[in-house]
């Protein structure tokens, strides 16, 4: 048992989505705009803030992990210590939740029943104000915490800053695939700006190519991986221009060409990876809609072409055109509307509610699993299938 030795995978750690290169292509100009935006707390100690945006695998965490990581060990070297503390809302996502993990980081045995959200933001001041050092919250996929109406700890936390003495201070690192700009506003003081957004673009085919050819010198046996397989892999991600499916798609290809002889990854190889990845939107989970749900989610999936997210009109026009096209009479506004709170309670998609610029409040929605496109395809294959009759058709 184990005693063939790996062919393919030299460093299996450097595929995981955890690993933060040590070098990270093609966002030096994220990394400058965040040294500018935090230079006050490199050099001054004040509060900075900064709102990372872009939509899925871009690079938002790793690049924030990446300048964290360097901003410590600078003021580090220069003798000022700086505390980071990471937290992905989607898997903290209370108040109470944050306020606690926030408090552990001073405090280890600090019990987590008993007090008030107040009580352990009381406390977590002082915890702060005592230890000398420059704070930086880093709150990864904060969407999920301002749609639950929790933005009271943004506000909260920009308060800290108010007669604290430096080094003390509290800076805050926002990251979220959708623009949160009015919700962090009406939830903060001037001191949180819209004005520190960082973009994050999709990336192009030969940034995907660059980032391929390098995790695969770092992760992959010499040679494993030839040029003909990284632009496969380029070409199958350029679509998304996510960096996520680029790495996934390696690790998938190498464990596969693994299980061969070869001793190197080949284009099926490669194929194949492709094909497994997006089987994970369980097809029972589609086959199961009826057929109003079917249409609704195809018309979402095919508005959304690579936009992140669309607003539910766009939606509802071409679910227009896809009722005409499978010969069926379009449901009313009210109507859709639930069909997206269903689908989204199996979590098929997702939506979140914003004020527009304009006035009034707009709902959007996105599609998080699997690109819209793939998932359009899926969809279209159930519905053109005659053993898939939906019995209200008839
Ligand atoms: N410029 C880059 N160089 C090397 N690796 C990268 C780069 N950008 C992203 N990656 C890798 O791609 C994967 C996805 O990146 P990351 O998790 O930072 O995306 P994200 O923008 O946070 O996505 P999401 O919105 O889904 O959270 C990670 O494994 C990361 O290490
Ligand atoms: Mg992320």
């Amino acid at each position: 048992m184990f005693e063939r030795s790996s062919t393919i995978i030299k460093d299996g750690g450097k595929l995981s989505f955890e690993y933060v290169p040590k070098k990270l292509v093609h966002r030096e100009e994220q990394m400058r705009r965040l040294e500018t935006l935090f230079r006050p707390l490199a050099e001054e100690s004040r509060p900075c803030s900064a709102f990372l945006a872009g939509s899925v695998g871009t690079g938002k965490t790793v690049t924030a992990r990446r300048f964290c990581e360097d901003m410590r060990d600078h003021c580090a070297a220069k003798g000022k210590a700086v505390d980071v503390i990471f937290i992905n809302c989607r898997m903290k996502n209370t108040e109470h939740g944050i306020i606690y993990h926030l408090l552990r980081h001073y405090d280890p045995g600090c019990p987590d029943r008993g007090f008030s959200a107040a009580d352990m933001l009381q406390s977590l001041r002082k915890k702060v104000e005592s230890s000398s050092r420059p704070l930086v919250v880093v709150l990864d996929e904060v969407d999920v915490l301002l749609k639950n109406s929790n933005r009271d700890l943004i506000y909260q936390l920009s308060r800290f800053n108010e007669g604290m003495r430096p080094p003390a201070s509290v800076s805050l690192m926002m990251i979220s695939q959708y623009s949160m700009a009015d919700k962090i506003d009406e939830a903060s003081v001037s001191s949180f700006k819209r004005a520190n957004t960082v973009k994050f673009d999709r990336y192009t085919r030969s940034e995907l190519r660059d980032i391929i050819e390098s995790r695969a010198e770092e992760a992959l046996v010499s040679g494993a991986m030839g040029p003909d397989v990284i632009d496969l892999l380029a070409d199958i991600a350029r679509e998304f221009g996510d960096a996520r499916l680029a790495i996934e798609l390696i690790e998938k290809a190498a464990s596969i060409a693994e299980g061969g002889d070869g001793g190197r990854i080949t284009p099926d190889d490669a194929r194949s990876a492709n094909a497994m990845i997006y089987s994970n939107v369980s097809e029972s989970k589609l086959v199961d809609l009826d057929m109003k749900r079917k249409l609704a989610l195809l018309a979402i999936a095919r508005a959304m072409k690579k936009e992140s997210e669309i607003s539910i009109t766009a939606a509802e026009r071409t679910y227009a055109v896809v009722c005409e096209e499978y010969d069926q009479a379009a449901r009313k506004h009210t109507q859709f509307w639930t069909y997206v709170q269903d689908m989204e309670n199996i979590g098929l998609l997702a939506t979140t509610v914003r004020n527009e610029a304009e006035g009034g409040r707009v709902t959007y929605i996105s599609i998080q699993d699997i690109p819209p496109k793939e998932l359009a395809r899926k969809l279209e294959n159930i519905l053109d299938d005659p053993a898939d009759v939906d019995e209200e058709r008839y």
